[in-house]
């Protein structure tokens, strides 16, 4: 892919004037589509407001991830179309669609989870299929680098063939999953994608700019570029719907919210090999993951919702002990709290996370790489 310097920035630009756009056209949509989501039943009771008297226990319209996700897609199609014009040796058009055409599935197979209420083994492995197109139209290396500690053994790079797509296709039902079962309060699915999405943006301006200083006279650019130009509308339309998904909640996401952005998220890291660092920005999801293990694999039973307990008396969230989630641990550690703290805690944790993650991928990772 090649690239006069300066047509980057006109790029970057370029696109996230369009999803702005697209992001003040989403939060426009969201209430038209939700009348029209509650009128075909897609509806749902707010779980932690049972016996609260402001709430009444009405339901509230589910599965505004379509309206995102649909004007996200819209976005992304446009300005594949602009680029190619425009900057027609700066796009991969196998792997640009072979992107489109893995969210697409996975918002279908999302938007037909809300509809038929899957089982929960059957959700697991929806985004299997969803990334096959990615794993077909994967044209990078199968190999990796060895850590310095191992380069005895093993020698610089080990090639893990088939292994490697496997882990590929691992990796995205790991993300699909993982932020759909950290859920459960007003903003939480909506809020850790923003932040997750954001560093994901933040990381690719560092590996745009380093390359481009460590290479200045070259014209070639790096994938990373292709990541921004999938990210900035995801940020922009996502940021929309956290506005309507808030505390306290206008709209719920659905799984059709949840599967979208966890393969967006997949897409953007396989194709352009960032894996290790996503997996850096997911430790809030990785620790909620490996706590919930007894509960998701039927050691402890596992009940259709693994909320906390609202107490309509303090009007705070109290812990389930049974229910191991990082919701409830956090409700342990730091005590009872109201649903909008919890998930500005939690969302905290998300960014330190990130923020650690960026530590140990620029200044502890040179070390062994
Ligand atoms: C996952 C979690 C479940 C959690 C649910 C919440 C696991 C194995 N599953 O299930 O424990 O309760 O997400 O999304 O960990 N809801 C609220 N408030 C919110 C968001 C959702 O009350 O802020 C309720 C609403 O009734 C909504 C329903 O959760 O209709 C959506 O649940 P769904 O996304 O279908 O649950 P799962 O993804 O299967
Ligand atoms: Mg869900």
């Amino acid at each position: 892919l090649y690239l006069p310097s300066l047509s980057l920035q006109w790029i970057i630009l370029q696109s996230s004037l369009l999803s702005l756009g697209a992001g003040i056209l989403t939060y426009k949509m969201i209430p038209t589509i939700a009348e029209m989501t509650a009128q075909a039943n897609l509806a749902g009771m707010d779980l932690n407001k049972k016996g609260d008297a402001k709430f009444h226990g009405k339901k509230i319209p589910e599965s505004l991830g379509i309206c995102t996700s649909v004007v996200y897609l819209v976005t992304v199609i446009l300005f594949q179309l602009f680029q190619w014009f425009s900057f027609p040796n700066t796009v991969l058009l196998s792997e640009y669609n072979a992107a489109l055409a893995s969210i697409c599935f996975m918002i279908l197979l999302g938007f037909g989870d809300d509809v038929l209420n899957l089982r929960w083994r059957y959700k697991l492995i929806l985004p299997l299929f969803a990334s096959l197109p990615l794993l077909v139209a994967y044209a990078g290396g199968t190999s990796v680098v060895v850590p310095i500690p191992l380069r005895d053994y093993l020698g610089g790079v080990f090639d893990l063939g088939i292994f490697y797509r496997i882990y590929l296709l691992l990796l995205a039902i790991f993300c699909t999953n993982s932020i759909n079962i950290l859920a459960g309060i007003n903003g939480l699915e909506v809020g850790q994608s923003v932040v997750i999405a954001t560093s994901i943006i933040i990381h690719n301006l560092i590996e745009l700019t380093l390359f481009t200083q460590q290479q200045p006279n070259s014209t070639a650019t790096s994938p990373h570029l292709f990541s921004l130009i999938l990210m900035i509308p995801f940020l922009f339309t996502t940021i929309s719907l956290l506005f309507h998904n808030w505390y306290p909640s206008r709209v719920f996401v659905g799984d059709t919210f949840t599967y979208f952005s966890g393969m967006c998220f997949a897409v953007v890291a396989i194709l352009c090999h960032f894996s290790k660092t996503l997996l850096l920005f997911f430790v809030p999801q990785i620790l909620n993951f490996l706590y919930s293990v007894p509960q998701l694999f039927g050691i402890i039973p596992c009940p259709r919702h693994r909320v906390p307990k609202y107490n309509p008396e303090t009007g705070k969230m109290e812990a389930i002990p049974s229910n191991l989630t990082l919701l409830n641990l956090f409700l342990m550690i730091f005590g009872p709290m109201t649903e909008k703290q919890l998930c500005i805690y939690l969302l905290i944790f998300q960014g330190f996370c990130s923020g650690v993650g960026f530590g140990i991928r620029y200044f502890v990772a040179p070390y062994f790489f």
